[in-house]
């Protein structure tokens, strides 16, 4: 295992990334976004996605392995994430992962995005190992894992309806931000102050962002409608404060019930700037070390889909057949 080369590629929304793990060093991380071409359809289109995929996917994987210095022939395994994610944007990576697997008759490995995106963590903290919680924070999922091993996670608490990252993305284009509004919702907060309550909150309980991101959609046409303005960053301010405290306070609960006393964050809402330093003042109150992966590795990357390969081979985990399909939606599985 020590010298390893596993080729991770990442699909699952708009960002092409492809990246070459050796042993433990990250050789390249290749990311190509597609932000500002969804930009103006306010969101990700899917088809439109799928396509630009297409069109990115292998020069994305050759400008990898050009960087690492490595030929394809190097390469002992494939890792690629197949969910969860929209299912035609993972069948495009899916597809070159199957077959670059099968021409170099090298394993394939099934990765799980989620469970990548914790696993960046290994990257930027080589010191991490478990058990630790990971609070996860991205566009589709929301919650506190317990980390137990390599490959043993089990959600502890999860959103009952929308992620934060949809929430932070809705409330800005209800506010008229470009996509993607979770930095554009960070970016605009810090000249706020936090002084509209939008709902009640209920300490410990459980995770919801729809009523939350109903509210204030309601505030904006209710202000609108009597033809008085909002104060946009006292908007953003607000919701960001009320949207990840949630999160904050089940990482805070599952800290203490837990007696785990490293936490990590995970997700592209982990690189919002509030929940960093919310949670690592909140968790550190608490003797707990606070981990968070360096902004490149918090947003979709397929560094973390190569580690998260890696702990995969290193305990035995199967790899995938051809057969291997996407899954637009997945448990993080235990
Ligand atoms: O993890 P990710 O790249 O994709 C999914 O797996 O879903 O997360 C994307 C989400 C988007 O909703 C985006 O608005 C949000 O992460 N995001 C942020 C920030 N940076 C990205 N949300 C709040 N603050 C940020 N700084
Ligand atoms: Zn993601």
């Amino acid at each position: 295992m020590k010298d390893t080369i596993i080729l991770g590629i990442e699909t699952s929304c708009d960002e092409t990334s492809a990246a070459v793990l050796k042993g433990g060093d990250l050789l390249s991380n290749v990311i190509s976004s597609q932000i500002d071409i969804h930009r103006r359809f306010g969101g990700v289109v899917p088809e439109i996605a799928s396509r630009n995929h297409l069109t990115a996917i292998l020069p994305v994987i050759d400008e990898a392995l050009d960087k690492a210095g490595v030929q394809k022939t190097d390469i002992d395994a494939i890792a690629v994430t197949y969910g969860a994610g929209l299912v035609g944007a993972l069948l495009v990576g899916v597809s070159a992962a199957k077959a670059l697997s099968y021409a170099l008759n090298v394993p394939l490995y099934a990765v799980n995005h989620i469970e990548a995106h914790i696993a960046a963590n290994y990257i930027s903290s080589p010191e991490l190992k478990p058990p630790f919680l990971a609070v996860v924070a991205s566009g589709g999922h929301t919650g506190v894992c317990r980390v137990d091993g390599l490959n043993k996670f089990t959600m502890l608490s999860s959103t009952t309806d929308d992620a934060i990252g949809e929430a932070f993305d809705k409330v800005a284009r209800a506010i008229g931000l470009p996509y993607p509004g979770g930095p554009e919702i960070d970016k605009l907060a810090k000249q706020g102050e936090a002084n509209i309550k939008f709902v009640e909150r209920k300490r410990n309980k459980e995770l919801s962002y729809s009523g939350l991101k109903t509210a204030v959609i309601n505030y904006l046409h209710t202000l609108s409608q009597r033809g008085q303005s909002p104060v946009i960053a006292d908007v953003c301010a607000s919701f960001q404060q009320t949207a990840v405290d949630m999160l904050v306070d089940a990482a805070l609960s599952a800290v203490k019930k837990s007696g785990i006393r490293t936490v990590v964050a995970a997700g592209g809402v982990s690189a919002n700037s509030y929940l960093r330093s919310k949670l690592k003042a909140e968790g550190e109150a608490l003797g707990a070390t606070v981990l968070f992966p360096p902004m490149s590795l918090c947003t979709d990357n397929a560094a973390m889909v190569a580690i998260r390969a890696r702990h995969m081979m290193e305990e035995g985990v199967p790899s995938a057949g051809l057969d291997l399909n996407a899954k637009s939606y997945l448990k993080i599985e235990g």
